[in-house]
C-alpha cells in the first residue's frame, strides 16, 4: 500500500487558495471539491489525504503528527512556538500583528500597560523586549472592544484592512511583526516523507515566483 501524506488545510478562503497551490504540485484530490460538510478527503492513488481544520488547530495537527504538513499563520506560530518545520511563506493572508489604542492615547510609563489581547504570548515577548512592565488581559475576540471600555490601555491584535480598528475609533501605535500563511512540517514526517514534502515545496516555490 501506498502510503499517504496528510495534509492540514485550514478551513475558508486561504485554504481553498493553498488547496489549489497541492493540485498544481501534483497532489489532487478533486472530491474535495465537492459541496458537503465532510472534513477528510484522499486521494489514494496520489498518495495524499487532506483534513479541513480550523486555521488556528493546524499546528497542533502537525506538530503532534496527525497531519506531516499543514498551512498556518505566521502569528499561530509566533504565538504557540511549536516544535515544527517552517518550510515556506505563502506570501497569503498577509496582515500585520499591531499594537493599537484610543486615537490621543499617551502612554504613562510610571504605570503598568494593560494590554488586551487574543496572542498573550506575542505580546508579552513584545513588551518584554521593550523592557516595558505590563498587565496581560487575554481575550478571545472582539478585542477592540477593550480600550473603549476603559478595560484596557491598549491591545495587540491583528490589523489587515485597517477597517475594524477605523470603525472603532482606534489607531496603530506600532507594528510588531507582518504575518503571512507559512507552509510547515512535522518533523519526523520530514524525514521519512522527505521527498514527497520537497517535491511540494519546490513546486509551491516556482508556482509563487510565476505570480510575481
Ligand atoms: C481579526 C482581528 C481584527 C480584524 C482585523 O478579527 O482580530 O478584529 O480581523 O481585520 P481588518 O483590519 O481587515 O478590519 P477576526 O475576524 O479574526 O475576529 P475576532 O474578533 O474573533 O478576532
Amino acid at each position: 500500500m501506498k502510503t499517504m501524506l496528510n495534509v492540514a488545510l485550514p478551513k475558508g478562503r486561504l485554504g481553498e487558495k493553498v488547496y489549489a497551490m497541492f493540485e498544481k504540485a501534483g497532489f489532487p484530490c478533486p472530491s474535495i471539491k465537492e459541496n458537503n460538510r465532510k472534513l477528510i478527503f484522499e486521494n489514494e492513488e496520489c498518495g495524499v489525504r487532506y483534513f479541513w481544520v480550523k486555521p488556528s488547530d493546524v499546528a497542533i495537527y502537525v506538530e503532534r503528527g496527525a497531519a506531516d504538513i499543514g498551512v498556518a499563520g505566521k502569528d499561530i506560530l509566533l504565538e504557540y512556538e511549536p516544535d515544527i518545520y517552517e518550510l515556506l511563506d505563502l506570501d497569503l493572508g498577509k496582515c500585520r500583528m499591531c499594537v493599537a489604542a484610543m486615537s490621543g492615547w499617551r502612554d504613562d510609563t510610571r504605570r503598568t500597560l494593560r494590554v488586551a489581547t487574543k496572542f498573550s504570548n506575542i505580546a508579552q515577548n513584545y513588551y518584554c523586549s521593550k523592557g516595558r512592565d505590563i498587565d496581560i488581559i487575554h481575550l478571545n475576540g472582539s478585542i477592540e472592544i477593550a480600550p473603549i471600555l476603559g478595560l484596557s490601555d491598549v491591545i495587540v491584535d491583528i490589523v489587515e484592512t485597517g477597517t475594524t480598528l477605523k470603525e472603532n475609533d482606534l489607531l496603530v501605535y506600532d507594528t510588531i511583526v507582518p504575518i503571512s500563511a507559512r507552509l510547515i512540517a512535522n518533523k519526523a514526517s520530514y524525514k521519512f516523507k522527505g521527498s514527497e514534502i520537497d517535491s511540494i515545496v519546490t513546486s509551491i516555490s516556482s508556482q509563487l515566483e510565476e505570480g510575481k
